[in-house]
């Protein structure tokens, strides 16, 4: 159990007591609180299983703070809620099926109910605890598909819990993301409570969707009330058990008890599947103890087993299992829960974003989980099937927002390159991404962009396929141009492995325009030549290569600066190196984007740039230096991530940094960096294994490679490929020391497969 604002792994034993301890216990290095201040916006709230649709947790008012997982460390909590995001931006998501306990009588349900907590919340793999002011504990556990809490009110007085369908978290930002609610039922039985809430709008600007809940109390109620109301103030109890429209409106139940124990099931199809679902998860008879166990179990299971360290320090072992628990927590499994779908058909939903999650996370994802990446992948595919476009982003089952390119074109490369098979129709997967490469999705006029579209797809298609570049005509051009290379690789390199050779070419070709966008005139800080707005007769437009303007929606480069986009073709990286002037060159304009300030430890776009240092002979060191640097960015606390969780990206950085290899994704390539702990071993399923073990080395002092033997044999190069070490397992043997062996790798660079040949003039 863990205190959020406090040292985070005091152990308290307050209501309930810790479990024995079971055979994995990683998840006692698990502080669920990591990443959940300084705008992390992870969700520190239970989520019983890797990828469970039901994460619940607690919803906090704080003035104008948007609550993005419901979760603030400060401010007064307004209801417990089923349904949440973890990690992300944009505007809050869910927040939806709650409950609120209250002390007493209620006059009016929907008056502010808020009120302050009297300690830190506290939370633990499967478990999560809040104490209010009035002396009321709320306990919770919970399964995929159903939540149980808790509560104990204070002795002496009658207790009260309002279920209030329009709660939902709202936004203050005032950007028009804000979300809606549009309506619902509630109907009380003599031994449930059942409905559904009906909202709308979000980040994705989603139309109406709807939940569906069923709620059972094991404490018998003394009275059940239902209401309406249009506002604040008006609330009036209904006579009727059925109130349904377009008000506010819910029920409150009364007892006499001090204990109540209260389960609710959700369900996206029908009230009954509801029911269901909470009847198979959740038994009258079942104790939240034995939950808290399952959940634990299943995190063990599934995740914390699969990466097993020795000598780390306390400390990294915590960010190590935390960081993996962040990476978890989205998208959610809806297999079965969507009523266009075949129900045995993969669905999974919160995906927010492949923009922010396609460079190293979902590569880790299916290192981690391969049964579930595997489904994750059909569903991307599904969704293309029944919705006309595979998402960059999406939830309440629709997609949106599209930030750059259509990068699941890159997810699904990677996926192929990597040997994801299974029950993939990887014909299918080619047809979705080349919806992608070939039809310009409908505008839905985006008021942030009301270009092209910002729901999927890619909307500067028109100009990409007749001109080879981007216009400015069409917001964010330039960063959208060079997502757009990335993507078409991505075809190319399907295309290559299904035996579409025309397609390959073509696609291939594409990818290589990204260097339409390059003005070698456009210089800044001794450096020439950057990625830059074009217009349609070829002319390029001035441009502060240390500058994006405001950096968003509008503008020609999204959420981050010339310098760093100019370095984002990682499938092209030859050319680059020609482009900027050669190797030292090159090498001096990344350690300047560090030097400028121009790197956002916290912004994905410049994730890889940091290394590209090992695609020059003798720099390798400087890769690891960065990703040393990188490193001291995160810890397992509170404000322990810099930056967005952005639904788990961030901590599959700093899990690639321990691992010590980086991910180019869409490729089979992993650059070389250099691994924290003295031996780390990733199960890789089926009994194979990757081990990695350093010698004389130090996380902190001694990280230099001085060399490295893969499966037994010297190996001189700075990266190893997914045949080398992943796709049969292997094992990876570092020397490290406390200087740079500048004469390590020596040997072949890695590979940059859209760069051609300097003879036919592809390079
Ligand atoms: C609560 O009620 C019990 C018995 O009815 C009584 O002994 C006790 O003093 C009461 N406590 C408070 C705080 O009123
Ligand atoms: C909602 O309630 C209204 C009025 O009781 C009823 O007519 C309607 O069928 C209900 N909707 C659903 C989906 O249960
Ligand atoms: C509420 O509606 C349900 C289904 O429409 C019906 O079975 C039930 O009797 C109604 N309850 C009351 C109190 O009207
Ligand atoms: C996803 O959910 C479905 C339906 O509950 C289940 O059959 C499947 O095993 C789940 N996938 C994973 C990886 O747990
Ligand atoms: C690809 O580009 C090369 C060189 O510009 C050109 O010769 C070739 O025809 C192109 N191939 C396709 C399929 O577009
Ligand atoms: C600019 O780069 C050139 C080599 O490309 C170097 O000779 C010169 O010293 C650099 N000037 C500055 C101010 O860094
Ligand atoms: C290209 O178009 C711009 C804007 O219309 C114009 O100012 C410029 O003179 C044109 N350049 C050429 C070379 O035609
Ligand atoms: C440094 O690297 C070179 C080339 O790979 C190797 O021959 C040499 O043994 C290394 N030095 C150390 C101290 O390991």
């Amino acid at each position: 159990m863990i205190v959020a604002s406090l040292s985070p792994f005091v152990v308290l034993s307050l209501v309930y007591a810790m479990p024995a301890i079971a055979k994995s216990t990683n998840s006692q290095h698990v502080n669920v609180f990591m990443g959940t201040t300084g705008g992390g916006n992870r969700f520190p709230g239970v989520v019983a299983a890797p990828f469970a649709m039901v994460k619940l947790g607690p919803d906090v008012k704080n003035g104008n703070a948007d609550a993005y997982s419901g979760y603030l460390e400060q401010g007064n909590v307004w209801g417990f809620s089923l349904m949440h995001e973890s990690g992300t931006g944009g505007a809050p998501k869910y927040g939806v099926v709650s409950q609120m306990p209250v002390v007493g009588e209620v006059e009016n349900p929907l008056a502010d109910l808020s009120r302050p907590r009297s300690g830190a919340d506290q939370g633990s793999t499967g478990y999560y605890m809040s104490q209010l002011v009035d002396g009321i504990s709320v306990e919770l556990a919970a399964t995929p598909r159903a939540g149980l809490y808790h509560y104990s009110f204070p002795p002496n007085n009658s207790a009260s819990i309002v279920v209030d369908v329009s709660h939902v978290l709202p936004s203050f930002r005032g950007l028009g993301w804000e979300q809606h609610y549009s309506g619902g039922n509630f109907s009380v039985y003599s031994d449930h409570y059942e409905g559904f809430g009906t909202y709308n709008n979000g980040w994705n600007l989603s139309p109406d969707w709807s939940i569906y809940f069923c709620g059972k109390f094991d404490t018998a109620p003394t009275s059940k009330k239902t209401f309406k109301g249009t506002r604040e103030t008006l609330a009036t109890y209904d006579e009727s058990l059925n109130v349904s429209g377009s008000e506010r409106l819910g029920g409150v139940f009364r007892f006499d008890a001090s204990q109540v124990r209260s389960r609710v099931g959700i369900s996206f199809l029908s009230a009954g599947k509801a029911c269901q679902n909470l009847d198979t998860e959740i038994k009258a008879d079942t104790t939240l103890q034995s939950l808290v166990d399952q959940a634990k179990e299943k995190w063990e299971e599934d995740i914390f087993s699969k990466v097993q360290v020795t000598g780390a320090s306390d400390a990294d072992r915590q960010l190590l299992y935390s960081s993996l628990h962040g990476m978890f927590l989205i998208p959610s499994n809806r297999t079965g829960e969507n009523q266009d779908w075949d129900a045995i058909e993969p669905y999974y939903d919160d995906i927010f974003t492949l923009w922010d999650t396609h460079r190293c996370h979902t590569s880790l994802f299916q290192i981690v989980q391969p049964t579930a990446y595997e489904e994750f992948i059909r569903s991307l595919i599904g969704i293309w099937k029944h919705d006309g476009f595979m998402p960059d982003a999406r939830s309440s089952n629709f997609n949106g927002r599209v930030q750059g390119g259509s990068n699941a074109d890159n997810v699904l490369a990677d996926a192929y390159v990597k040997g994801v098979r299974g029950a993939v129709d990887w014909e299918e997967g080619f047809l979705a991404m080349q919806t992608d490469a070939e039809k310009v999705p409908p505008n839905n006029n985006d008021p942030k962009a009301p270009d092209s579209s910002t729901k999927e797809g890619r909307g500067a298609l028109p100009d990409w396929l007749n001109l080879g570049w981007i216009t400015p005509f069409y917001t964010r051009a330039v960063s959208r141009a060079i997502e757009y290379s990335t993507n078409d690789f991505g075809l190319h390199q399907v295309a290559a492995g299904l035996g579409k050779s025309d397609e390959a070419d073509l696609y291939l070709n594409r990818s290589r325009n990204w260097r339409n966008h390059w003005n070698p005139e456009a210089s800044a800080h001794n450096h020439s030549g950057f990625a830059v707005p074009r217009l349609a007769n070829g002319t390029f437009l001035k441009q502060d290569p240390t500058n994006c303007g405001g950096c968003y929606w509008g503008d020609a480069y999204y959420e981050d600066s010339p310098w760093v986009y100019s370095m984002n073709a990682i499938h092209d990286v030859y050319k680059l190196k020609e482009l900027v002037g050669g190797d030292a060159k090159f090498v001096d304009r990344i350690d300047k984007m560090f030097e400028l300030d121009l790197f956002h430890y916290g912004n994905e776009p410049a994730f890889t740039s940091a290394y590209l240092y090992n695609f020059v002979k003798g720099e390798q060191w400087r890769s690891v230096e960065r990703s040393r640097q990188i490193g001291k960015q995160y810890h397992a606390g509170a404000n322990g991530l810099p930056g967005n969780s952005d639904a788990g990206a961030m901590e599959s950085n700093i899990l690639w940094q321990m691992i010590g290899l980086w991910p180019m994704t869409g490729q089979t390539t992993f650059l070389i960096l250099s691994p924290w702990f003295p031996e780390l071993t990733l199960q890789l399923g089926n009994g194979k294994t990757l081990q990695i073990t350093t010698s004389g080395g130090d996380k902190d002092t001694a990280f230099y490679v001085q060399s490295l033997t893969v499966n037994g044999k010297t190996w001189d190069k700075g990266w190893v490929s997914w045949g080398d070490v992943f796709a049969n397992g292997g094992t990876m043997e570092f020397v490290l020391g406390s200087a740079p062996n500048k004469t390590w790798p020596a040997g072949e660079l890695p590979p940059s497969p859209a760069s051609g040949d300097a003879n036919d003039g592809t390079l």
